[in-house]
């Protein structure tokens, strides 16, 4: 599997990139070299500047010095119509598909082919439909391509994404962070249309969060740090904590690897949140819950084993049509979402892309947001207690911006979901909902939020924890509840492994 020798002159190479933002510099001298038929992961902290180097080389920014050779070649791109011209395409980390498109619609969007007399009088479907369907059997899929894109599974909608972005000329495919939102077996399917690219002579540009996917994919690692360039190495020669030292410019500290069960006085406690049938036809059967005050109650299974469906269900979002939940040993029914904060619960959503983050409003604004609107719009929270707030969470959390007042969306996609988070702590819920909490953050950040986490729940707070990532189940969870299928199937004492929520999970599945 491992790819040949590099040859001598690089397919795509920078040198002394340097980038600005209002005077801030976020990357300093950053040098690159991708070559044919190699899978090479970018990596560094949230906030090293990862996407703004992507950005810079495609076009989507202007640097401020630096240069870049195709194939030997001198190229500027100033757009990144001309970088996919040259031949480098990219799936950025925002992916900006329509869902309510067709497939097609979406892959040949403001690009159609065109019949007619001038040429641009009728978009020639057939035609749209037949390289569609060319493009994705590249990649190994077969959909119909004129069904909405929403229709199909978040991992297909990534390969589409990637099938847009090939095109026909590709040489260089960069891809930040195309793995966020897949379970395991769709990470291996990309990796195998990844490994199939780069047998075609390719060079791939990969970002991720997860240093198992590196291992498992790549050729050759550059690390930035800070906006710097560390270095360059093969993948062999460049071990799993060689790497993080690499990006932190430090060592860290190994994490135990299992949950504790929870403290017999914790255990004692009744139920602050419990269910009993709760489900909904067609998206959950009836499941049974508790999770007491103090408990950390993990949610595991592959993506659309039901999670979120609970999640939703637990916070008003879904309504249940059969069972019952209960807070405080009281039953409830929550009309809304407002009625389950009214209860005290909280929910950090997964798709914090969409229902997340304001991109306009300042980091401080996006943290008290949910805050605020519990209060009403009223009772303005003064501005100096919004102020201590957010500079309170920014150190918490390690945000890393330029200031409380700096527009969110300027911050790297990995700061902004720390905010998210952020936001949801602040209201300072009896029980917190964490979808994918961890999702698209750097290693270190990852750890401070498990232990922040788990601090929380010392101090008296439910969660209700949900991981794609099993290795964070078990390390914060003190029970486990295994999804399939949008059903319960088992629970899982603190101290389970992997290896037995995996075995839990597949044992179903026969
Ligand atoms: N439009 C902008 N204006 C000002 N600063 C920006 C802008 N875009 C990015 N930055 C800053 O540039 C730095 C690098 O950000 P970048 O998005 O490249 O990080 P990243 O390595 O991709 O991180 P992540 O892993 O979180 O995605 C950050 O400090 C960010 O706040
Ligand atoms: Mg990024």
């Amino acid at each position: 599997m491992a790819a040949l020798p590099p040859p001598a002159t690089p397919l795509l190479e920078l040198q002394g990139i340097r980038k600005q933002f209002a005077g801030v510099t976020v990357l300093d001298d950053i040098s690159l070299r991708l070559y044919p038929g190699e899978i090479h992961a970018l990596m560094g902290q949230n906030g090293a500047g990862k996407s703004t180097l992507i950005k810079v080389l495609t076009g989507v920014l202007a640097s401020n010095g630096g240069q870049m050779w195709l194939q030997g070649q001198p190229v500027a791109p100033a757009t990144p119509l001309q970088a996919q011209r040259l031949g480098i395409s990219t799936v950025y980390q925002e992916v900006n598909l329509c869902p309510n498109l067709s497939v097609a619609e979406n892959m040949f969007a403001g690009r159609y082919p065109r019949r007619g007399a001038a040429q641009g009088l009728r978009i020639d479907w057939a035609e749209v439909h037949r390289r569609a369907e060319a493009l994705l059997a590249r990649i190994g899929l077969q959909i119909d391509v004129t069904r909405l894109l929403s229709s199909y599974p978040v991992a297909v909608q990534q390969m589409v994404a990637i099938a847009r972005a090939l095109g026909v000329q590709a040489k260089v495919l960069i891809l930040d962070e195309p793995t966020s939102s897949l379970d395991e077996d769709e990470v291996q399917k990309l990796f195998e249309v990844l490994r199939r690219l780069r047998a075609e002579g390719l060079a791939i540009v990969f970002v991720t969060h997860f240093l198992n996917q590196v291992y498992a994919v790549s050729d050759r690692i550059t690390v930035l740090r800070n906006g710097r360039h560390v270095g360059e190495w093969p993948v062999a020669e460049l071990g799993p904590s060689a790497l993080i030292a690499a990006m932190l410019g430090r060592t860290m500290a190994e994490q135990a690897a299992q949950q504790q069960p929870l403290p017999e006085e914790a255990a004692q406690r009744p139920p602050l949140l419990q269910t009993e049938g709760l489900g909904q036809a067609g998206q959950l059967q009836p499941i049974d819950l508790q999770v007491r005050p103090g408990e950390v109650l993990g949610l595991a299974g592959l993506l659309g084993a039901g999670r979120t469906e609970t999640a939703r269900l637990l916070f008003g979002l879904a309504t249940p049509d059969r069972g019952v939940l209960r807070i405080d040993g009281q039953e409830v029914r929550f009309e809304s979402p407002s009625d389950a904060i009214r209860h005290g619960l909280a929910l950090c959503p997964e798709e914090r892309k969409t229902d997340g983050i304001v991109a306009e409003l300042s980091v401080r604004e996006n943290i008290v947001l949910a805050l605020q609107a519990r209060r009403g719009l009223r009772r303005t929270l003064p501005a100096a207690q919004q102020a201590a707030m957010a500079e309170h969470y920014v150190r918490l959390m390690g945000i890393k911006t330029a200031s409380i007042e700096t527009p969110i969306g300027q911050l790297s996609g990995g700061n902004q979901q720390k905010a998210v988070i952020a936001r949801w702590l602040a209201t300072e819920p009896r029980l917190l909902i964490l979808d994918e909490p961890t999702r698209g953050i750097d290693v270190a950040a990852k750890q401070e939020i498990m232990a922040q986490i788990l601090q929380l729940a010392r101090a008296g707070m439910a969660v209700v924890f949900i991981s794609s990532e099993l290795s964070e189940v078990v390390r914060v969870a003190h029970r486990i509840v295994v999804l399939r299928d949008r059903r319960q199937v088992g629970e899982l004492p603190a101290g389970s492994t992997e290896a037995q929520v995996l075995d839990m999970i597949a044992a179903q599945a026969a």
